[in-house]
C-alpha cells in the first residue's frame, strides 16, 4: 500500500450485475487495484492448509455472509500487498457487521471516495450467474444458491446501499446494459471523481 491515504471504491449490485467484469475493465484502464472480497474468500478457502476454508465454503454455498474479521482481514491484507494508491472493493461491504468490522478495523485510514452502485434487476442477473455457472466452477452459481444470495443481497445489502445513498456516497449506474455501454457509464462516473480531487 501507498505511503499515501488510500482511496477506495465500494462496488456493490447483486449477484451477477458484472461488478467482477466491470471492475477488472477499469483495473486495466486506471490505475486501480481491484480486489472482490468473495474472490479472496474463495482464494482463502482452496488453500490446502487454511483453517478457514470450512466455514467460508458453508458461507459460500448458502449465499450468507462470511464474518467480517475474515472478510476485513483480507481486503487489508490485500491491500497492504499492493503499490496502489486507489483500491476497487468489490461486494464489500455486504451487510451492517461488514461496515462495523471495517470501520473497527479501517477508520480514517482511507479516503472513501464513492460506492459504484451497478443496478441490474433480478432476473436479468439470475440468468448471467447460471450462464456464467456453466464455466465458472463456483459452487453458488445455482439455481438453489442464487435464490438464497438474492434473499441476501436484499435484506441485508440493500439497505447498506440505501444507506451510503443518504450520505449522497452512491453512484448508481443501470448494469442492465451491454457490457461497453456500462464501461462508458462507469468512465464518467471516475471523470467525475477525478475533477472533483
Ligand atoms: P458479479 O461480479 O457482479 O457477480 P460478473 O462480472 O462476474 O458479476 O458477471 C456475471 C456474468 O455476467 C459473467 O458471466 C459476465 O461475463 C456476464 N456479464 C457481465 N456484465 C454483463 C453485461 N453488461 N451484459 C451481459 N453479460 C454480462
Ligand atoms: O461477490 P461474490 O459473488 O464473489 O460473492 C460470493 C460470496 O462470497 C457471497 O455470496 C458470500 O457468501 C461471500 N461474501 C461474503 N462477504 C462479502 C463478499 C462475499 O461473505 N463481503
Ligand atoms: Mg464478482
Amino acid at each position: 500500500m501507498a505511503s499515501k491515504k488510500p482511496n477506495v471504491i465500494f462496488v456493490l449490485g447483486g449477484p451477477g450485475a458484472g461488478k467482477g467484469t466491470q471492475c477488472a475493465r477499469i483495473a486495466e484502464t486506471d490505475d486501480y487495484a481491484h480486489l472482490s472480497a468473495g474472490e479472496l474468500l474463495r482464494d482463502e478457502a482452496a488453500k490446502p492448509d487454511s483453517t478457514l476454508g470450512k466455514e467460508i465454503n458453508e458461507h459460500l454455498k448458502n449465499g450468507s455472509i462470511v464474518p467480517v474479521a475474515i472478510t476485513c482481514k483480507l481486503l487489508e491484507n490485500a491491500m497492504q500487498n499492493s503499490d496502489k494508491e486507489n483500491f476497487l472493493i468489490d461486494g464489500f461491504p455486504r451487510n451492517q457487521d461488514n461496515i462495523n468490522g471495517w470501520q473497527k478495523a479501517m477508520d480514517g485510514k482511507v479516503n472513501i471516495r464513492c460506492v459504484l452502485f451497478f443496478d441490474c434487476d433480478e432476473q436479468v442477473c439470475v440468468i448471467r450467474c447460471l450462464e456464467r455457472g456453466k464455466a465458472s466452477g463456483r459452487t453458488d452459481d445455482n439455481t438453489e444458491s442464487l435464490r438464497k444470495r438474492i434473499i441476501t443481497y436484499n435484506e441485508s445489502t440493500l439497505p447498506v446501499i440505501q444507506m451510503y445513498e443518504k450520505a449522497n456516497l452512491v453512484k448508481r449506474i443501470d448494469a442492465s446494459n451491454d457490457v461497453d455501454t456500462v464501461f462508458q457509464d462507469v468512465q464518467s462516473v471516475l471523470s467525475s471523481i477525478k475533477s472533483s480531487n
